[in-house]
């Protein structure tokens, strides 16, 4: 047998790094999976007074969050997209759709206003979407009543800081097209943009397959600080290279 050659050796290095990043990866959305509280260094961003509003906003496991909040979560889920699940392939199945909302990687941000009483929620969670480690907004619900006051934004607007925040690459969504409230909310006014996951992306030729978008935005990047930290994480990184040699 000769020698490999220098370039199969360099694929193979190559494939070795990508493993590598995807494992590093995969560490980063655990960490931000196990923090107590994702906003808890955002505590100017646990009030909302504008429009009229005055709101505190909470974020929690949905497995620390009571059953009524729940209810009310999944009630006005139905009440403002049944009707479009039922006009796509997807069809509307309450008992997958409360399996979602109740999985246990799920998060919420719950807005309620003085009484206590439920304005309106994001449902999240931080995961692997292909390669990358991304916060994946499942839902973002505002009551009618509190609707063009800035909420929604606001919500989303916390979900970047939480993403920036835990590391995350991107924020991503996924939007019925005949949504045309949600892909204006996201596209015109929060500048996401549909991503290269989305089937209108990959599969172009076919548009009439499929009846929603994935959108995205990407995350800048912390700020870099040669820390302690950021060394062991580089160390971290080249024993993993190492150790799948
Ligand atoms: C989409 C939704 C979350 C937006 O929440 P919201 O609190 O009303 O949105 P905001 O007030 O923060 O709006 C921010 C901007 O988004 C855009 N926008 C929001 N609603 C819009 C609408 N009905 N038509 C056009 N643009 C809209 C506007 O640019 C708006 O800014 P402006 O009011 O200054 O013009 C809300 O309409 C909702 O809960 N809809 C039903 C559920 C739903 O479809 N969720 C999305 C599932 S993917």
């Amino acid at each position: 047998m000769g020698r490999k050659s220098a370039k199969g050796k360099e694929k193979k290095m190559k494939r070795k790094e990508e493993k590598a990043k995807i494992l590093a990866a995969m560490k980063v959305v655990e960490a931000a999976d196990k923090l107590e509280d994702p906003m808890a260094t955002l505590l100017p961003f646990k009030k909302f007074n504008r429009n009229g509003l005055t709101l505190s906003i909470e974020c929690s496991r949905v497995t620390d969050m009571d059953k009524d909040s729940i209810d009310w979560a999944f009630n006005l889920t139905k009440a403002n997209m049944q009707t479009l699940y039922e006009q796509s392939n997807w069809g509307w199945t309450e008992r997958e759709k409360r399996e979602e909302m109740e999985h246990d990687k799920a998060w919420y941000l719950v807005a309620k206003d003085q009484d206590g009483c439920h304005q309106g929620f994001a449902q999240f969670r931080f995961d692997m979407d292909f390669d990358d480690e991304v916060l994946y907004c499942y839902e973002i619900q505002i009551l009618n009543e509190v609707r063009r006051k800035g909420l929604g934004k606001f919500l989303m607007q916390i979900l970047e800081l939480i993403a920036h925040k835990t590391q995350m690459k991107k924020v991503m969504c996924t939007v019925f097209q005949n949504n045309k409230t949600a892909t204006a909310f996201f596209t015109k006014n929060l500048k996401y943009v549909i991503d290269e996951t989305s089937p209108s992306e990959y599969d172009p030729m076919n548009p009439e397959d499929y009846d929603y978008e994935i959108l995205s935005k990407p995350i800048a990047k912390k700020e870099k600080v040669v820390s302690k930290e950021d060394e062991e994480n580089k160390a971290a990184f080249k024993t993993a290279v190492e150790a799948l040699s």
